[in-house]
C-alpha cells in the first residue's frame, strides 16, 4: 500500500492505495473552503495553519495501515511554497520514521490520474485542466511524455469564477456559487467579447473578461436591488466560449480522439455539456474524473503513486523540494 498526502493549496487530504489493485483503501480531504471564504480566495499563511493541525488529524486514522506501507507519496509541485512543505515535510518524516521510500508528485499529472481512480491508466489522450491555479491542454501519452500545448497567460478559469464571486460578495470558491446563480440567468444578456477571439494564438486570457464583468457589476450595484444572475450567466457563457473555440482551433491539426477534462472547474455542468457539443462531430470519447475527485484530494495522487512506485521512480530524501511552479 501506498500512504499519499495533498497540501498544496486548500485541502488537506491522505489517502491509501492498494499497488497490486489500484482501490482506493482509504481517503479523507479536509476542506478549508469556509476559512477562507470571508476573505474570497484563499491566504496562504492561514491555509498553512489550518493544513497543520488537518493532516496530523488525518495521519492518525491511517495508523491500522502502517506496517503495510511500502511508500510515502505526497505533492511536491506546484502549489502554495506554504502549504507544499507541510505535506512534503510530513512525508519525510514518514518515510524515515517506516524506512520506506519516498515519491514526490505533481499535481498536475495528480489531476489526469483522478480519471483513473481504482482503474487501470489509458493513453494518448488529449487533457484540458481547469482548476483554480492552471487552465492548459496537454498531450499525454504517458505517465511521463506529457506536452502542453497551450495555457493561460494570466488567470485561470477557475480562479476568473473566484474573482467574478468575490465582485459579487457571493464567497469562495467561485466556480459553484456562480454555477448557481447562473442556472436562472440569461447567458446572452451581456455581450462581453470573447477573450483572444481575433488572435491566431492558441492560448487563454481571463484577465480582460474579468474587467468587463468588474464593469458591469458595478454598473449593476447602482441598481436598489442588484442583481448578477444574468452577469453570472454571461460570464460562464463567454469563459466557456473562450475554451471551446481554441480547442476548435487546436483540433483543426490535431484531431481529438480520446479527450477529458479534468481539475475543479471541471465539475461546472454548462463547460461539460459545451465540450460534449464541440466533441460530436470527431466522433471522440469523453472522459470526466467523478465528481467528487474533480477538486483537489489525495486519492489522485495516490494513483499516480502506484504507477510511479511500479516504475521505480522515486524521490531522494535530501534532493525533493518543493516547487510552487511546475514544469508542465
Ligand atoms: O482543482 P482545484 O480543487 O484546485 C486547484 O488545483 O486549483 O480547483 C479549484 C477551482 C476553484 O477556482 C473553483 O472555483 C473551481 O475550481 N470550481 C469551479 C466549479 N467548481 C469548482 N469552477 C467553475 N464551475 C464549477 N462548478
Ligand atoms: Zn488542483
Amino acid at each position: 500500500m501506498i500512504l499519499s498526502i495533498e497540501s498544496s493549496c486548500d485541502d488537506s487530504a491522505l489517502s491509501i492505495t492498494e499497488i497490486a489493485t489500484n482501490k482506493l483503501l482509504f481517503h479523507k480531504k479536509i476542506s478549508q473552503e469556509v476559512d477562507h471564504s470571508v476573505y474570497g480566495g484563499v491566504v496562504p499563511e492561514l491555509a498553512a495553519r489550518l493544513h497543520a493541525k488537518a493532516l496530523p488529524m488525518i495521519l492518525a486514522q491511517c495508523e491500522p495501515y502502517f506496517k503495510n506501507l511500502k511508500a510515502v507519496a505526497v505533492t511536491s509541485t506546484p502549489g502554495l511554497a506554504v502549504t507544499l512543505v507541510e505535506g512534503v515535510t510530513m512525508a519525510k518524516a514518514i518515510a524515515v520514521a517506516l524506512e520506506i521510500p519516498l515519491i514526490g508528485v505533481n499535481h498536475l499529472i495528480g489531476h489526469i490520474y483522478s480519471l483513473f481512480i481504482e482503474k487501470e491508466a489509458v493513453f494518448p489522450l488529449t487533457v484540458l485542466l481547469v482548476s483554480g491555479g492552471h487552465t492548459q491542454v496537454m498531450e499525454v501519452k504517458s505517465l511521463t511524455d506529457v506536452t502542453t500545448v497551450a495555457k493561460s497567460m494570466d488567470d485561470s478559469f477557475g480562479e476568473s469564477f473566484d474573482k467574478v464571486a468575490k465582485m459579487m460578495r457571493l464567497g469562495y470558491p467561485g466556480g459553484p456559487l456562480i454555477q448557481n446563480l447562473a442556472k436562472d440567468g440569461d447567458g446572452l444578456k451581456h455581450n462581453f467579447t470573447v477573450p483572444l477571439h481575433q488572435s491566431p494564438l492558441i492560448a487563454f486570457s481571463y484577465s480582460g473578461l474579468k474587467n468587463a464583468v468588474r464593469l458591469a457589476v458595478l454598473e449593476e450595484e447602482k441598481n436598489e436591488t442588484p442583481d448578477f444572475k444574468d452577469i453570472a450567466a454571461s460570464f460562464e457563457h463567454i469563459a466557456t466560449k473562450h475554451l471551446t473555440m481554441k480547442l476548435k482551433k487546436y483540433f483543426k491539426t490535431t484531431k481529438p480522439k480520446t479527450f477529458a477534462i479534468v481539475g475543479g472547474a471541471s465539475a461546472n455542468l454548462y463547460l461539460r455539456s459545451q465540450i460534449k457539443e464541440l466533441l460530436k462531430p470527431y466522433h471522440a470519447e469523453l472522459l470526466l474524473s467523478e465528481l467528487q475527485y474533480c477538486s483537489d484530494n489525495a486519492a489522485m495522487i495516490g494513483r499516480v503513486a502506484v504507477d510511479m512506485y511500479k516504475n521505480d521512480m522515486f524521490s531522494d530524501m535530501e534532493e525533493l523540494d518543493i516547487a510552487p511552479k511546475s514544469k508542465l
